[in-house]
């Protein structure tokens, strides 16, 4: 039977699946596939302990980063990944966590659970609409161009930056900067000191995409000093670590990585890499994600 190693806990039901077609085995020596987490290291060690039987990898994620694509393409290794189904998704967890953090719905909560006294009052934690504002798209892929079709309908307005648009002008007129680009070694710190100083005091910041794109020990700074208004992340630089003071911070609300975490997305984004592992595994075809 083909050999699969699974590098991490995943739904029962999709480890069902994959135990009807392979041989689930504990580790990756002499594996035919892998199904691995966003959060294994794909690099060459881990190639060479699975040898040169190895034919496909299945990353249970859309982001890639954690694999060393060129060692894979090397070795002939098909890669592929779990797009589409997660992008509705995660692009609603960035609009929660921009309404989170402009209308202070975190910090709210956080109030009530320490049971500091409150009474409604005209002036008493006063936020930000989402209606009117300039969302500044940082990265214009599926997730990006999904995040800014909801913020659209909450009335705000969009630009974007990417390839083949600039950042600065971005940074210099967003009121919220929401980062939906791949890291790649181009986009690590891609938002740091400098960029922190190109936006407004009054723009936040919204990560949802990968922690190292955005330089936290800068960022902690720039919410310190004032120079801008507030973050909201999902990811962090390295997670699961989460800087100290950013917890200390009222102007910030902090997610545990759940960008894609809902049970059917969870479900299709299995589905995806198990049938990665049977077209390529069973079927000898190439799978419709290729990396
Ligand atoms: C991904 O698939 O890359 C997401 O970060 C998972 O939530």
């Amino acid at each position: 039977m083909v050999r699969i190693h699974v590098t991490g806990p995943i739904p029962p039901e999709i480890e069902a699946e994959l135990a009807a077609d392979f041989d689930l085995v504990d580790a990756p020596e002499g594996v035919d596939g892998l199904l691995t987490l966003l959060t294994t290291d794909v690099d060459a060690k881990l190639l060479d302990r699975a040898g040169p039987q190895l034919r496909v990898i299945a990353n249970y994620a859309v982001g890639v980063n954690n694999i060393d694509l060129v060692e894979a393409r090397r070795r002939g290794i098909v890669v592929a990944n779990t797009p589409d189904v997660l992008t509705r998704t995660t692009a609603e967890l960035a609009v929660g966590l921009m309404l989170a953090l402009l209308r202070r719905i975190a910090e709210g909560d956080r109030l009530l659970r320490r049971e500091d006294s409150w009474a409604f009052s005209l002036t008493f934690m006063l936020g930000e609409s989402l209606d009117g504002k300039l969302v500044g798209i940082v990265g214009p892929g599926r997730i990006g161009r999904e995040t800014a079709r909801l913020v659209e309908a909450f009335g705000a307005q969009t630009t974007f930056a990417g390839r083949n648009d600039p950042l600065d002008p971005l940074l210099e007129v967003a009121d919220v900067v929401s980062i939906h680009c791949s890291l790649t070694p181009k986009t690590r710190h891609l938002i740091d000191a400098a960029a922190f100083a190109r936006m407004k005091p009054t723009a936040v910041l919204v990560n949802t995409a990968r922690g190292p794109i955005v330089d936290e020990r800068g960022l902690v700074h720039a919410l310190q000093t004032g120079e801008i208004a507030g973050a909201a992340l999902d990811v962090y630089e390295d997670e699961p670590q989460v800087s100290a003071e950013l917890l200390e911070l009222e102007n910030v609300v902090l997610c545990p990585h759940l960008g894609s975490a809902t049970r059917a997305t969870r479900h299709a984004m299995g589905m995806l890499a198990v049938d990665a592992l049977r077209t390529v595994l069973l079927a000898d075809g190439l799978p419709r994600n290729v990396v």
